[in-house]
């Protein structure tokens, strides 16, 4: 069967910030399937990231850097790179990010009174000041060439406050568990940020839209998955696999005339 010339990725140039995680993996991987070139920056190191990606049949389409996303210098030394082989890319997508994981300090993961000014910072800096670099950074090549579509990775945790009694399972065993602040924060940040960009490129040729996943299956504890699959309409969580279409959709021309749009993709857990 040919492929559909809508949904058509062969041959752009994507840079997948975060490429070395979960979700950036799969989007990296799900464009070079497509004949994508693809380029990753995350801060992991290139050759570990590279090797994360060693079943993937397209190697010369590849290109792994080690960049810190929170560090305009940094993103524009990769960047140069990727100029000089490639040209200028025409899809970006946001991806890289930080949360507290599940089992970080009490602190960290305890009640809003107490949550410490230092984590929101480190927290804002990779998820709202990094997506913000790498826009400004390749968003402007972008729209010098006339052309560009961008991709923010927000959350359903940015649209609405975490259910915290999601979590009632851990405080019942005794810990002090509260899903914490910034996370939510920074994710709704994207929104507006998408939307500024926007418009701010509208006449220009480059599309900017945010994607919104719900939670991801990851082998969570089974309190945890009872509980989401309670309150998510569909009854279960993503698979990893369930925001490529949602990506090949806004980097392709199927969505040519979407821009500062959101695209939630979440089992319908903010349906109700
Ligand atoms: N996994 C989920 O359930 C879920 C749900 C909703 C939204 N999301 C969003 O999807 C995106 C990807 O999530 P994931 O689950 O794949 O996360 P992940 O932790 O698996 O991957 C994140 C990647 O970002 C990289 N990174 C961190 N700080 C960086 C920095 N300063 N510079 C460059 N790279 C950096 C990490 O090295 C890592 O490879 C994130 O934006 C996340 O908020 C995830």
């Amino acid at each position: 069967m040919m492929p559909d010339p809508l949904f058509a990725v062969r041959d752009r140039v994507v840079v997948v910030t975060g490429g070395g995680g979960k979700l950036g993996g799969q989007f990296a991987r799900a464009l070079l399937a497509r004949g994508a070139k693809v380029v990753v920056f995350d801060a992991a190191d290139a050759a570990t990231v590279r090797g994360r990606y060693a079943d993937q049949a397209a190697d010369a389409a590849l290109r792994c850097f080690q960049v810190d996303v929170t560090s305009r210098d940094s993103i524009t030394a990769a960047l140069h790179r990727v100029e000089d082989e490639w040209g200028v890319p025409s899809g970006l997508i946001n991806a890289a990010a930080i949360d507290a994981p599940p089992d970080a300090p009490p602190e960290e993961n305890g009640p809003f009174e107490t949550y410490p000014a230092a984590s929101f910072d480190r927290i804002m800096a990779v998820n709202v000041k990094g997506t913000m670099l790498c826009c400004q950074a390749i968003g402007e090549t972008m729209a010098k060439a006339g052309r560009g579509s961008i991709v923010n990775i927000c959350s359903t945790y940015g649209l609405v406050s975490p259910d915290q009694s999601l979590y009632d399972y851990r405080r019942e065993r005794g810990e002090t568990f509260y899903k914490p602040v910034t996370y939510s924060a920074s994710k709704s940040a994207i929104l507006n940020l998408t939307r500024y960009l926007a418009t701010y490129w509208g006449r220009q040729g480059v599309r900017v839209n945010t994607l919104t996943p719900g939670g991801v299956f990851a082998n969570q504890e089974r309190d945890f998955l009872e509980g989401y699959a309670k309150r998510t309409p569909m009854g279960r969580m993503a698979h990893e696999d369930e925001m490529n279409g949602g990506v090949i959709f806004l980097l392709s021309d199927a969505s040519s005339y979407m821009t500062g749009a959101n695209l939630v993709i979440d089992g319908g857990w903010t349906a109700w």
